[in-house]
């Protein structure tokens, strides 16, 4: 008997559930390939006692269409940077990897399966360098991943963060406001610019362009005659004035990967009324709603296309390879080259095109 693990890593996302599934399906189709899980990512094989689940057909029945992880997942820590803390309670990292890998072998364990975005597919890269029988699976809302036309959870984020725009509108309307809305993305403007190309915003602010505010400024006035108006913005968190920086929540957390991110679109609101502009403003920060909840259908089929073909490469010992998406393929791709560039919204890219022959303002 051949014995897979799979791990979920960073932060959730919808349609992890259904490529769990799509994995412990196409190897069923397989007799002599059993399914393990590892919880919390590769915490499960670290903890003491670990935890490891077996996943069958049963014990994935109808989980395609819910949210989040049954397997859970972290986006502290990890085998290269396992948080511990000392006598005088102060927060240092431990590299265990060949700790884990060991444990992989004692627990005979012939391929795993690592489903996450940039961080965790970093850590299945150098995992792989030392000799580990890994394949990714890349996952993010953010779709910052290089070498696949798009990750699972992207469209599903997109839509959320569009019906925001719609109802935002509609009190816009009414009120005779400016609605600011903040949408996740880190330093890709991906979310934003989709949710305001579909939601008709009337300006769009991303990490990859800083904005010019008085040139914002501009163009929310020519929306208001007499006071009366309304307009959206969509803001990208990760988006900042020209000359300015980052609005950062906080940073410093043992074990934790990134600044945290928001806050933007009360800066922003501030920025416009310093610059004198004069109409009622609010925002809106939708966080994490984006990543909860159902995946749409188009994820779904995303994320059991890339389900199957993950476990396909498994079965052919294509190792140190991430699954992509190459419409309409599913092909293998060095991880290496998924992780070594971001994907980033370019701004000669047809998208932006798209963004300006529809009128709205990128901030510039
Ligand atoms: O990378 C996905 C993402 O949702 C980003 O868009 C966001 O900045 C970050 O994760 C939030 O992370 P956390 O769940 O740790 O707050």
């Amino acid at each position: 008997m051949k014995r897979l693990l799979v791990a979920t890593g960073g932060g959730d996302c919808p349609g992890l559930n259904a490529v769990i599934r799509a994995i412990v399906h196409r190897a069923s189709k397989e007799k002599e390939w059993q399914v393990l899980g590892s919880i919390q990512a590769f915490n499960g094989v670290l903890w003491e006692p670990q935890e490891i689940v077996e996943l069958d057909n049963k014990t994935v029945a109808g989980i395609h269409f819910q949210g989040g992880t049954i397997l859970e997942t972290t986006n502290k820590g990890g085998p290269f940077a396992w948080p511990v803390k000392n006598h005088q309670g102060i927060w240092s990292t431990d590299d265990r990897s060949d700790e884990m890998i060991r444990r992989l072998r004692h627990m005979n364990i012939d391929a795993v399966i690592n489903i996450g975005g940039d961080g965790s597919q970093s850590i299945s890269q150098r995992l792989y360098e030392k000799g580990l029988n890994i394949i990714g699976v890349p996952k993010t809302i953010d779709n910052d991943l290089s070498s696949t036309d798009s990750t699972f959870g992207f469209q599903t984020a997109v839509q959320i963060a569009t019906e925001a725009v719609d109802k935002l509108v509609t009190t816009a309307a009414s009120h005779n406001r400016v609605f600011v809305l903040e949408v996740m993305g880190r330093d890709a403007g991906w979310i934003a610019l989709h949710a305001a190309i579909a939601g008709g915003a009337e300006v769009c602010l991303i990490p990859e362009i800083p904005y010019d505010i008085n040139k914002v400024k501009e163009v929310l006035e020519k929306r208001f005659h007499h006071g009366r108006g309304f307009a959206v913005v969509v803001i990208s968190e990760g988006a900042y004035p020209e000359n300015g920086k980052v609005t950062g929540r906080e940073m410093g957390e043992a074990g934790y990967e990134h600044i945290k991110l928001g806050g933007v679109s009360t800066q922003f609101i501030k920025q416009l009324k310093e610059a004198g502009f004069k109409p009622d403003m609010r925002e809106t920060i939708l966080g994490h709603l984006q990543r909860g909840g159902i995946p749409i259908a188009y994820d779904r089929v995303l994320s059991a296309q890339m389900g199957v073909k993950a476990m396909e490469m498994a079965i052919d010992g294509e190792f140190g390879k991430m699954v992509a998406y190459r419409h309409p393929e599913l092909v293998g791709v060095d991880i290496k080259d998924a992780i070594t560039v971001p994907n980033l919204v370019k701004k000669d890219s047809q998208l932006i095109e798209t963004a300006e022959g529809l009128g709205i303002c990128l901030g510039y």
